[in-house]
């Protein structure tokens, strides 16, 4: 089946991703698995092989011209970062692997300098396993205690118990954008109930910034991270924020090369920030890769990426509902205006039998659609919702309603295959 619709504003933008011109099992390929890590346009791809090709050299350590090249790319990149979320100044953007390190950097560097036994640390039910695991493995290293902030039926944080949770709290870790429920929680009334609790405030952006326009200041965080593979960047780069006071205070994460100013046979002085927590030879070619991801997405405007998320959301939702009514549910709020572009959804055949998540994505895989099937690192969610795994498709620049429309014809093989 297809439907007559307008193109998206977006739909030019296509083209701009060669992956995209690809056939996978003899189809077209529909790549619905951008919440996992998006494709790469070109202007991404040339910046890197730009980089090896012209520029290549270690960063802050040669004095002659490729050295210096590279250097000033590595740091234009950080100073697009920092622009990019609002941040007062690039000396607190911080290059990391991921939103998984970065957020490890603060639970080594900043938690374990300011917590001690009996400290709370608040997350929330919703919390992928990057902003869980870092805080399970403190608990049991220094007996902090973790605290839960629940969910609606709709999905949404309950704040009902807000006060009492964060009472003697010392971190909130809240993610911006649900990576399953879709969810796009108000980040500032939650830090400043945290920040009048006495606590610091750790955001997940990793599914918000390729999405989203972040202000930091405004937001009220303290922290912020995220990937640059998810925001059409390479893999490899991933960016933390943090309030210039907390990290100048914190002591260095990693040991070894760059992030020194001295070392001596008795110790060592730490660089200036963000140097202090870069060690080793930093990840260039990707920085300047997520550089050029960063002007990309600036030149579309990150107002028109959401308008364009909404826009292709709320025809999945309707096309998808009208086609199979209740057989095809969604996990997360139902307004298209309250939530991602990630439909985590459960399908059922027209004779009535639930399909494996893992079924769904392996037919939809024969028709060339990619959509990711599992548990999306968030077990103390999946647990929650009584699910062990979910099907999962999301949606961004270079989707359009033409991929909706294939999702639903795969889904029609699927109920086909299974009834
Ligand atoms: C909400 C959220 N947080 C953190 C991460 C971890 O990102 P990365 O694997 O790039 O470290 C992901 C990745 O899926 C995510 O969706």
């Amino acid at each position: 089946m297809s439907t007559i619709h307008a193109p998206g504003p977006l739909a030019r933008l296509r083209t701009d991703f060669p992956i995209l011109n690809r056939r996978v099992n003899g189809k077209r390929l529909v790549y619905l698995d951008s919440a996992a890590t998006a494709q790469k346009p070109q202007s991404v791809l040339d910046a890197t092989i730009d980089f090896y090709t012209q520029r290549n050299a270690n960063v802050h350590r040669g004095v002659y011209t490729l050295a210096e090249e590279a250097t000033a790319a590595y740091e234009e990149a950080r100073a697009k970062a920092a622009r990019f979320i609002g941040a007062p100044s690039p000396r607190e953007v911080i290059f990391t692997r991921s939103t998984t390190e970065a957020m490890n950097l603060v639970a080594h560097a900043w938690a374990r300098s300011n917590l001690n036994a009996g400290d709370a640390v608040v997350l929330t039910h919703m919390e992928h396993h990057a902003n869980v695991v870092p805080w399970h493995m403190l608990a049991a290293e220094r007996g902090i205690e973790l605290r839960w902030i629940p969910l609606t039926p709709e999905g949404h944080l309950d704040l009902t118990e807000l006060p009492r949770l964060l009472d003697g709290a010392k971190l909130l870790g809240v993610t911006k954008v649900s990576n399953v429920l879709g969810t796009i929680n108000d980040i500032e009334p939650l830090a400043e109930a945290a920040h009048a609790a006495g606590a610091v405030v750790l955001v997940d952006a990793a599914q918000a910034a390729p999405h989203i326009t972040l202000e930091v200041a405004s937001m009220g965080a303290d922290f912020l991270a995220f990937s640059g593979h998810k925001m059409l960047g390479p893999t490899g780069i991933g960016v933390l924020w943090g309030r210039r006071e907390l990290l100048e205070a914190m002591p260095p994460f990693l040991g070894g090369g760059e992030m020194i100013t001295d070392v001596r046979l008795d110790g060592f002085t730490p660089a200036e920030l963000p140097w202090k927590f870069e060690a080793g030879t930093p990840p260039i070619a990707e920085a300047v890769g997520l550089g050029a991801a960063i002007d990309y997405l600036r030149d579309v405007g990150m107002d028109a990426v959401r308008a364009h998320e909404v826009s292709v959301t709320s025809y999945a939702v309707s096309s998808l509902g009208e086609r199979f009514g209740d057989r095809f549910r969604i996990h997360g709020p139902a307004d298209p205006s309250e939530r991602s572009g990630v439909l985590s959804f459960e399908f059922t055949t027209s004779g009535g039998d639930p399909v494996h998540p893992h079924d769904i994505a392996q037919v939809l895989d024969s028709e060339g659609v990619c959509v990711r099937a599992g548990h999306h690192c968030a077990k103390p969610l999946m647990r929650i919702l009584g699910v062990n795994a979910t099907a999962r498709a999301s949606f961004y620049v270079y989707n359009d309603e033409d991929d909706v429309d294939a999702l639903g014809d795969a889904l029609t093989a699927v109920d086909k295959m299974f009834t």
